[in-house]
């Protein structure tokens, strides 16, 4: 790619966010909505004032459009409509309980992605502070419904699904601790945040399998000042989204990172998160093992790491656990006793022949398209881009991609048989031409 397309590429990425086309349905949009065709700039579609419906989602998903662009300038507005549509899928009684998950999650996930990729931009975090708020909410008037929002079971770790996972457990955990609304808010808030400076950490440092040395380390242990760094410039200066930020990874007994702080020194919200940052890292599906069941991720929690954490606050998230599984069994993982499976790439992924033959997506270039993306560079959300499949092993596709990918992005591809996959990156590496090679996990 040439130095003067980069720049093309890092100049848009710095003037508009892409946003999926069925994002909006307004008879008089509250923003502009760019189309860029290929690397070209973007141009103007609709403009502030006039119509956009769900039949011109339709035109644009027929021509193969995925995304529109928004001037950066217009987030807040955007993240305002967001939260406004969020609230409306979450009290529509026509939505079933899969879609309104789905959709509630997907739109926390964009704010978290967001404030990611674009943290310098003034106020971003207030609008997971919105968010933040319609959680409190909600949390409170019905337990039930609002725990479908914790994925128990099938998710893939990586950190901004993680991310959303937190924020709506300290959500119910700050609840059943008996916090007032206003409290449950800016705790929901630290939660959605907490992992922000990750952003500072290499992907390859942060999805490394292997052991880590102890330069790689120190880049980890640097995550939570960074966070609060990000969270400084920009503004953010509510107390408990700043202590859960720098001090999820600290620890009572004094284990914990970046302070080493013991006791008395860790406040509750920081205690809440790292309950909950410990509870979903290891319930989540990594790419060498499957989801674990709650009982056994708790059962472990409490026997080999215990005096690590507040024990009042663990038994109240092992309370809320258990009542949420007795009510519906089938949203956590099964403890079968045996062995847990990982991920499996390889059988839940359909072939050209829809056998489970993976040898046709095993070889050969197949057409792509980033549907999630942080890197600024190179190819945007919604850009074609052509993958060649290198390999499918027990767990992980590897595809030589025009540019490099950060972990947490997602890509579709698009096989032979024109059905298409969703891939999350979990890292990146380099091939003896200094091409990329990504590797990848299946994406829901
Ligand atoms: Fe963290």
């Amino acid at each position: 790619m040439g130095t003067s397309e980069e720049h093309n590429q890092a100049a848009v990425s710095a003037a508009f966010f892409p946003i999926p086309i069925d994002s909006l349905d307004a008879p008089s949009l509250e923003l502009d909505l760019y189309l860029r065709h290929s690397r070209g700039a973007p141009v103007l579609y609709r403009a502030k004032g006039s119509a956009y419906s769900v039949r011109d989602c339709k035109k644009l998903a027929d021509q193969g459009v995925t995304h529109l662009l928004v001037p950066i300038t217009q987030h807040r507005v955007f993240q305002k409509l967001m939260t406004e549509r969020v609230t409306t899928a979450y009290e529509d009684p026509n939505l079933s309980r899969a879609e309104r998950t789905r959709i509630v999650r997907e739109s926390c996930a964009a704010m978290i992605s967001d404030l990611m990729t674009y943290p310098h931009i003034p106020g971003i975090s207030e609008t997971l502070g919105d968010m933040a708020g319609c959680f409190a909410a909600w949390c409170t008037q019905d337990e039930s419904k609002f725990s479908y929002l914790l994925d128990m079971s099938e998710h893939d770790y990586y950190t901004i699904t993680h991310m959303v996972n937190v924020g709506v457990g300290c959500g119910m955990l700050a609840a059943e601790l008996g916090m007032p609304t206003d409290q449950i808010q800016r705790i929901v808030q630290g939660g959605l945040i907490h992992d922000v400076g990750k952003i500072g950490v290499p992907a390859e440092v942060l999805n490394k399998e292997g052991k880590l040395t102890d330069e790689e380390w120190a880049m980890i242990r640097r995550h939570p000042e960074i966070g609060v760094e990000i969270l400084r410039t920009n503004g953010e200066t509510c107390a408990e989204v700043i202590e859960m930020t720098i001090a999820h990874h600290e620890r009572l007994d004094g284990s914990g990172y970046p302070y080493g702080l013991s006791g008395d020194a860790i406040g509750i919200p920081a205690r809440i998160c790292a309950v909950l940052d410990v509870y979903d890292a290891m319930t989540a599906a990594r790419p060498y093992r499957g989801p674990l069941p709650p009982n056994k991720v708790l059962d472990t929690i409490r026997t080999e790491s215990g005096k690590g954490f507040d024990k009042s606050i663990f038994d109240a998230w092992d309370r809320v656990v258990q009542r949420l599984v007795e009510q519906d069994p089938s949203r956590a993982v099964q403890d079968t006793g045996q062995p847990v499976p990982p991920p499996g790439i390889l059988r839940q992924m359909p072939n050209a022949a829809g056998s489970t033959d993976q040898t046709a997506l095993a070889a050969g270039e197949v057409r792509g398209v980033f549907v999630r993306r942080f890197m600024r560079t190179g190819p945007g959300v919604g850009d074609p881009i052509r993958c060649r499949v290198m390999s499918t092993e027990a767990t992980a596709v590897r595809l030589t991609l025009p540019c490099p990918a950060a972990a947490g992005e997602m890509l579709r591809i698009t096989l032979p048989d024109e059905s298409t996959l969703n891939l999350m990156v979990t890292r990146t590496t380099y091939g003896p031409g200094g091409e990329p090679i990504v590797e990848c996990a299946r994406a829901a």
